[in-house]
């Protein structure tokens, strides 16, 4: 049995996690999933986003569901991902923005992104004239996010990974993070390596998407890149992330929880149902993976009237039509089923 601490958070997050957790029952009983306040309106009943014994469950649990929260402006406030984040240590965040709808490019990219240092040090000093903000690029970040990216590429059959950087400015910063990528590019030479700035990159991946395959790149130009890959395959509604750790991993829509259309029955699944995939995946459950990406690609090839060209749609309309097609591809019944 495979433990999951499910964080459901504020706006749509819950109106995406909750369905995504009952499509997975539906597919496995080998995981038990237990459900944990966070957020905004932990904020407010606790005083606290994310208090000591949610981050203590979270560090015993096998993988923590994330959906999204909303950030509340008060110094007091302690985001919960980005809590969650450092003190798990989840260095690599991985994207892949896959074009499912019909009638779409083809697009396929994965961004991987370093997911502790950067400009998200979260260190702002204040002086009279202004604001400095620290950002840290640091040995370690740059050979383990690489590592990483270079062997994601490998367990994934990836042919081509690009570093993305911005070294014609950031000499030191970014020129490590650029040399310890051809470093580690030399021992791996089966996978075509490339390295690019961050401002064409952004730039070609409007012009000529299909051509991207993987990138590797620092915490904030991946925290853009990943929302303008979002944007190509019909928005934040359609994008996954796993952040993954040593020994732990969150997996979470990108997007936020959306006050705005919360409470209306319009949130997009699909981001919640795909972390729910790679979570299944990093858990050892590769088949019931496998179920679960076929049966949102069917749905989302299949009716691509439940989304409207803003990456609405219908929320229930969408889990009832990749439930059923999940019964309909898998009559045997779910795993993890005692025998009779
Ligand atoms: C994301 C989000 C977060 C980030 C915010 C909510 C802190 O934009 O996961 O991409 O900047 O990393
Ligand atoms: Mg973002």
């Amino acid at each position: 049995m495979k433990h999951v601490l499910v964080i459901p958070g504020d706006g749509i997050g819950p109106e995406v996690i909750v369905p995504s957790v009952a499509v997975i029952r539906e597919i496995t009983d080998a995981i038990d999933f237990e459900f944990v306040e966070s957020g905004k309106k932990a904020f407010e009943k606790y005083g606290e986003a994310i208090s000591n014994e949610v981050l203590d469950k979270a560090r015993k649990a096998d993988a923590i569901f994330f959906g999204a929260t909303t950030t509340v402006r008060d110094p007091k406030y302690r985001s919960s991902i980005l809590t969650l984040r450092y003190e798990l240590d989840l260095y690599a965040n991985v994207r892949p923005a896959k074009a499912l709808l019909p009638g779409m490019r083809k697009v396929d990219i994965t961004v991987i992104r370093e997911n502790t240092e950067g400009l998200y040090t979260g260190r702002e000093e204040r002086d009279l004239d202004g604001v400095t903000t620290f950002r840290r690029v640091s040995v370690k970040g740059c050979e383990r996010i690489v590592k990483f990216a270079f062997s994601w590429c490998k367990q994934n059959s990836r042919k081509k990974i690009a570093c993305v950087h911005k070294s014609n400015v950031l000499r030191q910063s970014d020129g490590l993070f650029l040399d310890i990528f051809n470093t580690e590019a030399m021992k791996n030479k089966k996978i075509a390596s490339s390295e690019m700035l961050v401002d064409s990159t952004a730039m070609k991946m409007v012009m000529i998407p299909e051509e991207f395959d993987t990138l590797v790149t620092l915490n904030l130009y991946g925290d853009i890149l990943s929302d303008l890959a979002a944007g190509l395959i019909g928005g934040l509604g359609f994008l996954p992330s796993a952040n993954i750790g040593k020994e732990r991993a969150l997996f979470e829509p990108a997007h936020g929880s959306a006050p705005d259309i919360a409470g209306r029955g319009i949130a997009n699944p699909f981001a919640a149902l795909l972390s729910g995939k790679m979570m299944l995946e990093y858990l050892g459950f590769k088949k019931e993976a496998q179920s679960l990406s076929g049966a949102v690609e069917k749905t989302a090839a299949g009716s691509p009237s439940l989304i409207d060209a803003e990456g609405r749609c219908n929320t229930q309309a969408a889990i009832d039509s990749i439930k059923e097609s999940l019964r309909s591809s898998a009559p045997a019944g779910k795993s993890g089923r005692a025998k009779p």
